[in-house]
This record gives C-alpha cells, structure tokens and sequence, in this order.
C-alpha cells in the first residue's frame, strides 16, 4: 500500500508501517475512515497533508473525501499540536474581560505565537470564538479542560504547573539547572 507522496518517508518512518497495518485491518469496516484518522493523529500527533494522502490511497477513496472528513471535525488537526494545546477564547466577552492580555502573556511565558508549538512539543497555542462559558469570562481551555476567571497574572503559575506535573509523568524533561560556581555564597 503506498501512495506516490510518501513513498521514501514509508521506508524511515515506522509509523507508517503501523498506520498501513491499522488500514488494513480496519478497511472492510464501514465508516473505518475515522477510525483511521483517529490512529493516524495518534501517531502523528497531528494530520500532515502525507498522511491524509496516504491515507487516502490505502482506503482506496478520494482525497477530497478524507480533506472533508479532516475540516469538519475539529478534533483532528493538520497542525502540529503540543500535548496540552492550549485555546484562548477571544469571544466578546472574553475580550472585554481581558481575554488579550491573557494572550500576550502566555505568548511571552512560553516564547511562541499563537498557531505555534513550544520546542519540547509541551504547549501549543490557538484563539478561538466563544466556547460557550461566558459566564466565566475570560476562559481559556487547556488539554480541553477549562480555565475561567483568569488574569494574565494567573498565568505563570498555571503554566508551570502543567510543566511540573509533566516532569512528574515524564512526558518532557526538566529543565537543566545552571551549576553553582565553587566559592558562591548566593
Ligand atoms: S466569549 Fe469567551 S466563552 Fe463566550
């Protein structure tokens, strides 16, 4: 199974070899694109244009069909998200509520633009339109869990929270300390 896109990444990159063997498995099923799609952003992290056309030569079914698939649902993505992405609700009760400097600040604490990823695959970042609790304005959303009432003075703290805890778990690596020079007393 191989589509004329991927041809040399199917020969490096293992995960292909497990995506052709979930296709295969799955493609008798009905409505199996999904599941595929499910798979391939497992392991991808996200749905590069390769995959989708990949994918789309192993179902043997349009590209077309696999594109629509990808943009209705706004579970996959086709761009690189972090482990905890992270959405920003810029909705107008956000906004009036400070939504933006909520924004700034997490651009500046983690050191990417909105639409990016941290360099350890940790963090990434979007805005978005109201999510639905203006109530608790300004919301943001984190890993899909939601954070209302924030100010960006907040922000630190609850940044480096989910670090440590991902420390903790393992996911990244902590941060490498800078040694003491011998005969400093600070
Ligand atoms: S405007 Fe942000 S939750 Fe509604």
């Amino acid at each position: 199974m191989s589509c004329n896109c991927c041809k040399g990444m199917i020969t490096e990159d293992p995960r292909f070899a497990e995506l052709d063997a979930f296709i295969a498995s799955a493609k008798s099923t009905p409505g199996s694109l999904i599941s595929v799609l499910h798979k391939a952003q497992h392991l991808f992290g996200f749905l590069p244009e390769e995959v989708l056309q990949h994918i789309a030569a192993g179902l043997q079914i349009p590209p077309a069909e696999v594109y629509g698939v990808v943009t209705f649902y706004n579970y996959f993505s086709t761009e690189p998200v972090g482990r905890f992405p992270i959405s920003v609700c810029m909705g107008t009760a956000c906004y009036v509520q400070g939504a933006d400097r909520v924004l700034a600040k997490i651009e500046s604490e983690l050191g990417i633009k909105t639409g990016q990823v941290t360099d350890d695959g940790l963090f990434s970042l979007v805005s978005c339109r109201c999510v639905g609790a203006c109530g608790l304005a300004p919301v943001i959303t984190i890993g899909g869990e939601v954070h209302g009432k924030l100010t960006e003075h907040d922000v630190p703290k609850l940044l480096a929270e989910i670090r440590q805890q991902a420390i903790a778990d393992g996911l990244v690596e902590a941060p490498v300390q800078e040694p003491v020079a011998a005969g400093s007393d600070k």
